[in-house]
């Protein structure tokens, strides 16, 4: 059986990725070093893939830790990258605390990556790299504006860091997979996102709110340039977004690559904005969410989605499920994670 390193994978993206890996029938081990995830989720995987998935806590900061781990697992055919913070407000608090974790981390595997027989890659980066782009729907070839925070600016230097390593290094074969809002849990409510302390996302927020751990949702603004004046995103389940990863995977170990960069959008193709959020999270609950209209959120862009065509060509990966389908299936993690308290 294929054996495949996920960084990060107890997390929300990660371990839903593992779930799909498994279920294509990759032996998956998982490095994580617990400090945004919950030891728990391999429970939890295992729960619905019946496989335990291998585990090792490492924090990827430490090289000799690294190297040890590739050197016990030499084995393996590819390396699915989740491992970083995420937080785009707390990077802007602690811009070395997210310089180190995601950009150490990130030299320190690909170092060591080229050691092993097959180094493929797949790397975690994010349609903050376009910042507001100028034409909607946004395609990969839409420039790089200046990243709006430490965190839009380790995903740039990221991706820097991949295409100068892919120049010299033809036997490394990288993805680089920008996403757009991944929301949404596993249909089995089995795993989710666990956002630490008040959310800052839409989603979380917004389940949170109606089962009463919040008093009301904040819109952060309705006099942007939109139809109904909110802002608008390119919501992405994360099922959906899983899969990708996986295709993406096979994509390189089959040879199939065009270059050994490639780099896709992964969105539906389709804008939602906030109150169209809301509104599905109506539809689908049946109960009424209670929010208020606030000021704007610095930082935040009028609207952003993908032209999803070249991972729809290139990869044969499209989104299936929609926005009441991860509405729905949020919800329900929302509703299974708070059950007993
Ligand atoms: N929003 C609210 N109220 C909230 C939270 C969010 O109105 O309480 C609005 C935001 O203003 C925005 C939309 O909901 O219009 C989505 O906000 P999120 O915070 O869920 O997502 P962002 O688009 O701001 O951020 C996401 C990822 C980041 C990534 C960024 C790139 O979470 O990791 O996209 O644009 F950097």
């Amino acid at each position: 059986m294929a054996k495949v390193l996920v960084t990060g994978g107890l997390g929300f993206i990660g371990s839903h990725t593992v779930v799909e890996l498994q279920n294509e029938g990759f032996e998956v081990v998982i490095i994580d070093d617990l400090s945004n995830s919950s030891i728990e989720f391999l429970d939890r995987i295992e729960s619905i893939t019946s496989i335990r998935p291998l585990f090792e806590q490492i924090d990827l900061r430490i090289k000799s830790k690294v190297k040890t781990f590739f050197q016990t697992h030499s084995d393996l055919v590819g390396v699915v990258h989740f491992a970083a913070s995420k937080a785009v407000g707390e990077s802007v608090e602690q811009p070395l605390l997210y310089y180190e974790n995601n950009l150490v981390s990130l030299i320190n595997v690909l170092e060591s990556i080229q050691e092993l027989d097959q180094s493929n890659f797949i790397f975690s980066s994010s349609c903050t790299v376009y910042g507001q782009a100028d034409i909607l729907p946004i395609t990969e070839d839409a420039p790089i504006k200046k990243a709006e925070s430490p965190y839009g600016n380790t995903k740039q230097i990221g991706e820097e860091i991949l295409a100068d390593l892919c120049k010299i290094n033809k036997d490394l074969k990288v993805i680089s997979l920008r996403y757009f809002n991944p929301i949404g849990a596993h249909e089995s409510a089995k795993i989710g996102e666990l956002p630490i302390g008040i959310p800052q996302n839409l989603v979380p927020y917004i389940t949170q709110t109606a089962i009463g751990m919040r008093e009301e949702l904040s819109v952060f603004g309705d006099d942007y340039p939109t139809e109904d004046g909110t802002c608008i995103r390119d919501y992405i389940h994360v099922v959906d977004l899983a899969k990708a990863h996986v295709v993406a995977l096979k994509r390189v170990l089959n040879g199939q690559n065009i270059s050994n960069l490639e780099t896709f959008n992964l969105g539906t193709g389709k804008g939602s904005s906030v109150l169209e959020v809301v509104k599905a999270f109506e539809r689908v609950s049946g109960q009424k969410l209670k929010y208020r209209i606030a000021s704007r959120r610095e930082g935040d862009i009028t609207a952003a989605y993908a032209d999803t065509s070249k991972a729809n060509s290139e990869l044969g990966w499209e989104a299936e499920l929609t926005l009441d389908d991860a509405m729905r299936s949020a919800w329900k993690w929302e509703q299974e994670l708070r059950k007993n308290s």
